[in-house]
């Protein structure tokens, strides 16, 4: 049984082998531009940086590579993850199991320069209250960089598996289809309302791979 909540019926060692295998491709040099651009001028010299569904804790330690006077903290609801994160070298990362969706971040109010969450709220069944942690966390200034997936036509999506992830086959066609109302659930302007209901404002945003959508947020004033 997946012990996190599950994601289209995966389990726990199909989704780390699928998050370690497409990380290089998904935090690609377009990505780190981006960031530089966009966020980098956000951070103090010694940031605090938290990665909220951290997965196998690739992108923290990229963040580390890049950021070494930061302090990077990874929360992830299976154990699979952080015990992956926790074998990385070279970096050092706090890595904790947490269940973001019913447990408040282990960060005392407005302490946190930089809160990432990667392909992780469109699973949860009520993101506002994670949302509101993560306003609760976020230091004067500090920036929200939400990546996740963005609703698209069922038969780009289909042919997205087929012709970016060359998965063919019975399987994959029968995970496409449990697949497309877990990944196709928010709309780029969903995301934007849920952001400024939970009190964010969107500073910056773009779209790397028509799946997914960057958006750079702050607290609301
Ligand atoms: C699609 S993966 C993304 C992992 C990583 N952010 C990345 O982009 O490589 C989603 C992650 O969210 C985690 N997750 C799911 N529900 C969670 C929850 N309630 N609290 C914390 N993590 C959760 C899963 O265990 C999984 O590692």
């Amino acid at each position: 049984m997946p012990t996190h909540q599950s994601i289209g019926g995966a389990s726990d060692e199909d989704l780390l082998r699928r998050m370690v295998d497409t990380h290089a491709d998904r935090f690609g040099p377009p990505f780190w531009e981006f960031f530089a651009a966009r966020v980098e001028p956000s951070l103090p010299a010694r940031p605090v940086i938290i990665d909220v569904g951290c997965g196998p804790g690739l992108l923290l330690r990229d963040l580390g590579i890049r950021y070494p006077s930061a302090a990077l903290h990874g929360y992830d609801v299976t154990p699979a993850m952080i015990a992956h994160g926790r074998q990385l070298t070279g970096v050092t990362l706090t890595l904790t199991v947490h269940d973001a969706a019913t447990q408040p971040l282990p960060h005392a109010t407005g302490t946190v320069n930089l809160a990432s969450m990667s392909s992780l709220l469109h699973v949860l069944d009520e993101p506002l209250p994670v949302l509101g942690e993560v306003r609760r966390v976020l230091a004067p200034g500090g920036i929200f960089l939400l990546n996740d997936w963005v609703r698209q036509p069922l038969e780009t999506y289909l042919a997205w598996r087929r012709d970016v992830m060359k998965e063919t086959g019975p399987e994959a066609s029968r995970r496409g289809f449990r697949l497309f109302p877990v990944h196709n659930k928010y709309t780029a302007d969903d995301w934007r309302w849920l952001l400024a209901e939970a009190g964010l404002t969107v500073r910056d945003q773009t779209e790397l791979r028509a799946s997914h959508r960057i958006f750079v947020a702050t607290r609301a004033a």
